[in-house]
């Protein structure tokens, strides 16, 4: 049997990877922080016949990444796939805005998926096969706020690694969402127009996607044109442009507040 450990596992776009792996027929490590949540999922996927371990960790917190990491490392129970998903926006400005929001965004979203890839790529590369699939975002593209500088550089990080794991039979994908109907919005507090169905994609279409663009060797994986179109488009616009969308947006939001 194969094993994949999928972060933020519990919800949205990491339990949509996991119950995709675990009809794959691959067994399944989740991690998250709510062990109850983390129990009743498990509980869940193993009734397609596969063996489930939990461990509940805050990937914010340094000392809590380690026990991840060697179950990563662990050479008699291989790790074939890490999903690096667990993720977050703080929804803020950045000045004057909680400074610990700011670095919590940057510890889970940057600092545990950099230790996570590097404590299980030795072993895939090792054993000459396994994938890294890090979720980041569409706003990996675009300079809007720590969210997406700390997405950028997971995106980045992902074609990077994809240039080193050449010739090794390991593979790494960044998976660029858009908007995705999952728990994000609400519990970062983002007021956003769900009316206009067109931008909204359900998680089931980004994971078929991501897994598809894995199997095809592809390092980026968007799902939807109109997102396509974006991540084209905002590496043919000049940066000036982009920072005046983002003014555009920004000057709508406190519009809608008032
Ligand atoms: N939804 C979107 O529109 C969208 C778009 C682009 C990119 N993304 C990215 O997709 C990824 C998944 O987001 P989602 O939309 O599926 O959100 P979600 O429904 O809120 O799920 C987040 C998952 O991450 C876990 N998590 C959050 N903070 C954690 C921490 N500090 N340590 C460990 N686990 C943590 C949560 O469980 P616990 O709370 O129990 O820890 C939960 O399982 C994120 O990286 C997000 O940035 C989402």
């Amino acid at each position: 049997m194969t094993t994949a450990l999928v972060t933020g596992a519990t919800s949205g776009i990491g339990l949509g990877f996991a119950e995709r792996l675990a009809s794959d027929g691959y067994d399944l490590v989740l991690v998250a922080r709510d062990p109850q949540r983390l129990e009743l999922t498990a509980t869940q996927l193993a009734t397609a016949g596969v063996n489930v371990e939990v461990i509940a960790a805050d990937l914010g917190d340094r000392e809590r990444i380690r026990e991840v990491e060697d179950r990563l490392r662990d050479e008699r129970r291989p790790i074939e796939m890490l999903v690096n998903n667990a993720g977050f926006s703080a929804n803020q400005r950045f000045i004057g805005g909680d400074v610990g929001a700011e670095q919590a965004q940057i510890d889970v979203m940057v600092s545990a998926v950099m230790r996570l890839s590097h404590a299980a790529l030795p072993e895939m590369v090792e054993r000459g096969r396994g994938a890294v699939v890090n979720v980041s975002s569409i706003a990996s593209f675009l300079p809007f706020s720590t969210y997406s500088a700390a997405k950028a550089w997971v995106t980045s990080f992902s074609q990077s690694l994809a240039t080193e794991l050449e010739g090794t039979g390991v593979r790494a994908l960044a998976v660029c969402p858009g908007f995705v109907r999952t728990e994000f919005h609400e519990r970062a507090g983002i007021d956003i127009d769900r009316s206009n169905d067109t931008w909204w994609r359900d998680v089931d279409a980004v994971v078929q996607r991501a897994m598809e663009d894995l199997r095809r060797g592809r390092v980026i994986s968007v799902e939807g044109r109109g997102y396509r179109a974006i991540a084209v488009g905002t590496h043919l616009l000049p940066r000036d442009a982009l920072r005046r969308a983002e003014r555009l947006r920004r000057s709508r939001i406190a519009g809608r507040r008032g």
